[in-house]
């Protein structure tokens, strides 16, 4: 038999959506185990990979990822080894391929927070165990599996719910994008003129959007009275991503008067019920405090959603080997 290699979690594109929505119900079930107490689960969990490593591959910082991902990797019985770029000696001595070779013959998945997304794809090409991409350039599918996961919590549901993102559009957006839509959810983007939405990521929106059968929407604003009406979810993230400090200015100019506060949510017409997420870090330029404060705010739920959604996925990459859709 031809031999396959393993199932990575590059970007939530690549998932069915019966398979995204298995990852998200397996976070949530992992959340009410680690807050049950059960120990007799948790027991059998921690004897899943008892004795395995998991690499965290990180060229760039990290608070919530690496918690989490570490976190995850505990909670199944592995040793967590956090690989930062000034500890090992790919990019200064080392190419991608010996690295990727000799970190998969010695651990059973690897997580990778990268600058570009053919880092990733390199990472994939190489490696004998899962890549599971921890943030790169365009895509981060962990953090869009814990915002859906948050979005069910504090909604009961996904489906019919509008979701508004507000601001700079690139890794999170792209898969939060998709996610949002595999689940039901109708998504409209505000950005400044001269912003673009990447072209691969529109295409995939217009076809989940096409098979709805005109329950879904995806769209495009620049003036926030369009985009914001009778949203229930307002999402944004940070206007300088890691990597782009060297245009700071220029990007605060860029995004001068996108900043979320209550005024803009209100003059908007946001739903009577709706919430407020961002990723974090978060930096007051692009949300006020009287939003990321305020009671409509859902941002520290769906940071601890982190830990879960990791769980979820060593659970189904590693323990169940890629098979997502078992239980
Ligand atoms: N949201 C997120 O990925 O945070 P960190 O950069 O702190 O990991
Ligand atoms: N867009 C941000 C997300 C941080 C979690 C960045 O790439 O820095």
């Amino acid at each position: 038999p031809v031999s396959t290699g393993p199932r990575h979690l590059v970007n939530i594109t690549s998932l069915s959506q019966d398979e995204f929505l298995s990852l998200v119900s397996k976070a949530e079930q992992f959340k009410r185990i680690a807050k049950s107490g059960d120990t007799a689960t948790i027991q059998a969990n921690h004897n899943k990979l008892l004795g395995k490593l998991v690499a965290l591959l990180f060229s760039k910082r990290s608070t919530r990822t690496r918690i989490s991902t570490e976190g995850a990797a505990a909670h199944f019985g592995a040793q967590p080894m956090f690989l930062g770029k000034d500890d090992i000696q790919l990019g200064t001595n080392e190419c991608i391929e010996d690295t990727t070779r000799v970190i998969s013959s010695m651990t059973s998945c690897i997580f990778a927070r990268v600058n570009s997304h053919n880092d990733i794809q390199e990472l994939c090409k190489y490696s004998s165990v899962p890549i599971i991409n921890a943030l790169c350039d365009k895509y981060h599918p962990l953090q869009a599996i814990t915002d859906i996961l948050s979005i069910k919590e504090a909604f009961g549901k996904t489906e019919g719910l509008k979701l508004a993102w507000i601001g700079d559009a690139n890794n999170v957006f792209n898969d939060l994008c998709i996610a949002s839509l595999k689940s039901g959810i109708s998504v409209s983007v505000l950005v400044p003129e001269g912003i673009s939405i990447d072209e691969s990521v529109v295409a995939d929106a217009q076809t989940l959007v096409g098979a709805s059968n005109g329950l879904l929407k995806f769209e495009v604003y620049n003036k926030p009275t369009d985009a914001l009406k009778n949203a229930n979810v307002v999402v944004t993230d940070t206007w300088i991503s890691m990597g782009e400090e060297g245009q700071a200015a220029a990007k605060l100019k860029q995004f001068a008067g996108y900043q979320i506060d209550q005024k803009m949510v209100k003059e908007g017409g946001v739903n009577s019920d709706w919430r407020f997420m961002h990723c974090l870090p978060r930096h007051q330029e692009e949300v006020a405090d009287d939003v990321f404060y305020g009671s409509q705010s859902i941002v520290f739920e769906e940071a601890e959603n982190r830990l879960y959604a990791a769980m979820a996925v060593i659970d189904a990459f590693v323990v169940n080997k890629g098979n997502l859709l078992q239980k």
